[in-house]
């Protein structure tokens, strides 16, 4: 799976941005990650509720949100409730990882963790027996355009065989630096969801960038 972010899109063009990446064939997104940064748990600033609620009504691929925030335990369950399909929240930022999960899923969406670049996963195997996804970070968040961390690639590796082995039953996702290149190492490693901002919005076409990560992944 491809997820474009639109962190790296044009924001006073959000609507036509998500309708860029929802074209059909291989050059469909099959999500948009919406990243969601408070100011607090990243240094870094950009939307909130009321803006993915508009996007989830004119959004023909199902929103995956990625909350950069803290306190994710009070505000990530409006997020599912506004429209957002899968709503990851940060291991380092929840209080109680295992309820919030919980409350996800009441709410109408999938539940997602995710993990900074220096966070084991070790920490969290009980927690992630409750998720439905789990998004590795491959930079620290905050920004797009930083370049791919290849240490993470172990723990993806660890993930994989905690799926495929039957420990865990969830989504591997990436986030950070994916590009034509980063995305065969991610791909080798057992990731199942790509994110990628400045790969997709940061070309001239983004819908030839999806199918060229695509065909990245599928070699
Ligand atoms: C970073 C965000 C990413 C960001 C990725 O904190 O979580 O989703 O958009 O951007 P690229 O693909 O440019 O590294
Ligand atoms: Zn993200």
């Amino acid at each position: 799976m491809i997820a474009p972010s639109i962190l790296s899109a044009d924001f006073a063009r959000l609507g036509e941005e998500i309708e860029v990446v929802s074209g059909t064939g291989d050059a469909r997104a099959d999500w948009v990650h919406v990243d969601v940064m408070d100011g607090h748990f990243v240094p870094n600033l950009t939307i909130g509720l009321p803006v993915v609620e508009s996007l989830s009504r004119v959004s023909r691929v199902p929103l995956d949100c990625h909350l950069m925030i803290e306190d994710p335990d009070r505000w990530a369950p409006d997020y599912a409730e506004r429209g957002a399909y899968n709503v990851t929240v940060h291991a380092e930022a929840a209080h109680d990882p295992v309820m919030l999960a919980k409350n996800l899923r009441a709410a109408g969406a999938q539940a997602g963790l995710s993990v900074k670049p220096g966070t084991s996963l070790e920490d969290y195997l009980e927690v992630l027996k409750h998720y439905d996804t789990l998004l590795i970070m491959s930079v620290e968040p905050g920004f797009g355009g930083q370049s791919f961390i290849p240490e993470v690639l172990d723990k993806v590796r660890r993930a994989r065989r905690l799926v495929d082995t039957g420990h865990l039953r969830l989504l591997v996702e990436i986030d950070g630096g994916i590009n034509d290149e980063t995305i065969e190492q991610a791909a080798e490693a057992g990731v199942d969801c790509f994110v990628a901002g400045s790969a997709v919005y940061g070309a001239k076409d983004p819908g030839v960038a999806i199918e060229r990560l695509r065909e990245r992944v599928n070699r």
